[in-house]
């Protein structure tokens, strides 16, 4: 959201990606972390991979359902790989199979796109005797019911995080600390309670709001009256 000032703060979710993530890549494993939107779950993986594993991490992400041959494709351009995509997916999986043989973290964010079929897919590679794969699957919660609703993949899954709603203890300690708009707990309580429901997302925006609105009324600090302007911004969905 370009928001100047703001800080990456240590969320007890964020701690925990972190251990989960880093226990993870040792055992070569599967891992699922998940939650409704706006709660962190993609900022937490990122932060914690390019601490953990900068040079070994790989993305692929998909904004509608991918067949098993955008997959590969996806799998392919993330990988680096060079050439042409193999056109028969038996040379494809060759391929695949032998580029896994190195290192590699891969992420698949928004994996509640995913078809069983392509969850199946990432398996065959995973369990492949040669590769070197961990993966990280992040999503809302229907990546959690798919992976859950599979037996086989179920009881691959090494370990499982929900990320939920910070509760209001967490948001006062680290909301202070994410941006220096916030520095009055009465008006944080406030927000959180009316407006922001401990999502991260609903926090970065009012936050936002709030930095325009400060600097439009040319003031330094906030009150009751700017805060409720700046959370009147976000869709009546979000406040409920
Ligand atoms: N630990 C943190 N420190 C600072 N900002 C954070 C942190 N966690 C989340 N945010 C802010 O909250 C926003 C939303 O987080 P993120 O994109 O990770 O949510 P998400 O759970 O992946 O949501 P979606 O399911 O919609 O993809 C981020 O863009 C970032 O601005
Ligand atoms: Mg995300």
């Amino acid at each position: 959201m370009r928001l100047a000032d703001a800080q990456v703060v240590s969320t007890r979710a964020l701690l925990a990606a972190r251990e989960n993530i880093r226990a993870a890549i040792e055992a070569q494993a599967m891992i699922c972390i998940y939650g409704q939107a706006g709660h962190g779950k993609s900022f937490a993986v990122n932060a914690s991979l390019r601490e953990l594993a900068p040079k070994l991490t790989r993305r692929i992400q998909f904004r509608a359902r991918p067949s098993t041959r955008d997959l590969r494709h996806e799998l392919f351009y993330a990988l680096g790989l060079q050439g042409r995509p193999p056109a028969h997916a038996i040379e494809f999986d060759r391929m695949l199979r032998g580029a896994l043989v190195e290192p590699r973290v891969l992420v698949c964010d928004e994996a509640q796109w995913l078809s069983k079929l392509c969850f199946e897919y990432l398996r065959y590679l995973w369990d492949d005797t040669d590769s070197a794969l961990t993966i990280v699957f992040t999503g809302g919660n229907g990546c959690f019911e798919m992976l859950l609703s599979e037996p086989m993949l179920e009881s691959r899954v090494y370990a499982w995080q929900e990320i939920g709603r910070m509760p209001l203890d967490e948001v006062l300690d680290v909301i202070p600390a994410f941006h220096p708009v916030w520095s009055e707990a009465d008006l944080i309580a406030l927000c959180d309670q009316e407006a922001a429901h401990g999502n991260f997302r609903a926090w970065a925006k009012i936050t936002h709001h709030l930095t325009v609105g400060l600097q439009q009324a040319g003031r330094s600090r906030v009150d009751e009256e700017l805060l409720r302007w700046a959370y009147s911004k976000l869709s009546s969905r979000q406040a409920a």
